[in-house]
């Protein structure tokens, strides 16, 4: 099912927005500058979750190095790993498992970027403006991939949970929010430019 999910996710989008080889190589070559900081990553990402009431709540009591040790873990593989359909079936994974501890797209995706914000500052500030694009450039096509299969993901578990539940296929829902969108679009028409 996450073989599916995956391939279909990728495949809506247009190549020219896509990760590329050569992103990928850039990446890779700048492991060891985020590597270097990664520990300084880390220690800022998880003083967020950990210092604001609603995203602390969802940890257990003393799991803040085990959450520690897995985001290292995700950021070694991603700067060493292929980058292929079986990296990317792991990402529809790890989404998965955050859904299953109740953590929500809004929180996933902002973090992630947070965690950009962080490699912005650092590469801008350090490295030659002549490799600092490309490395950027390749963070926020793989990072914005990433979100993608997160939020996407999410949304094809949902439809999934439905239509186990009820019969409720996809092409139903998809018109009974249809529906809903129609009625909201014409109750807002004040913000329509
Ligand atoms: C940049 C965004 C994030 C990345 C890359 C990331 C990565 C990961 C990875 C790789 C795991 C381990 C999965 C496994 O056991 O196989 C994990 C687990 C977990 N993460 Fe995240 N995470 C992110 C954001 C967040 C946020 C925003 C929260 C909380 C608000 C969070 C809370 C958790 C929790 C509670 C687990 C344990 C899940 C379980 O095994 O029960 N993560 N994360």
């Amino acid at each position: 099912m996450l073989t599916e999910i995956t391939q279909e996710i990728l495949a809506d989008l247009p190549d020219s927005v896509k990760l590329r080889q050569t992103d990928i190589e850039t990446l890779q070559g700048a492991r060891g500058f985020i590597f270097d900081r990664l520990d300084l990553i880390t220690t800022s990402f998880y003083d967020i979750l950990f210092g604001f009431e609603k995203t602390e709540a969802v940890f257990r009591e003393g799991e803040r190095s085990a959450r520690e040790a897995s985001f290292k873990h995700w950021v070694e593989l991603t700067l060493t790993k292929e980058i292929n359909q079986e990296y990317w079936e792991w990402q529809a994974y790890v989404g998965l498992i955050h859904v299953k501890r109740g953590i929500k797209n809004d929180i996933f995706v902002r973090m992630l970027n947070y965690v950009t914000e962080l490699l912005v500052a650092e590469v801008v500030n350090n490295v030659p403006k002549e490799q600092a694009v490309p490395i950027l450039i390749a963070w926020l096509r793989l990072s914005s991939t990433v979100s993608a299969l997160i939020v996407q993901g999410y949304e094809q578990f949902y439809h999934q949970a439905i239509e186990g539940m009820t019969g409720i296929d996809e092409t139903l829902l998809d018109r009974l929010v249809a529906v809903q969108i129609d009625d909201m679009v014409a109750a807002n028409q004040q913000y329509r430019m």
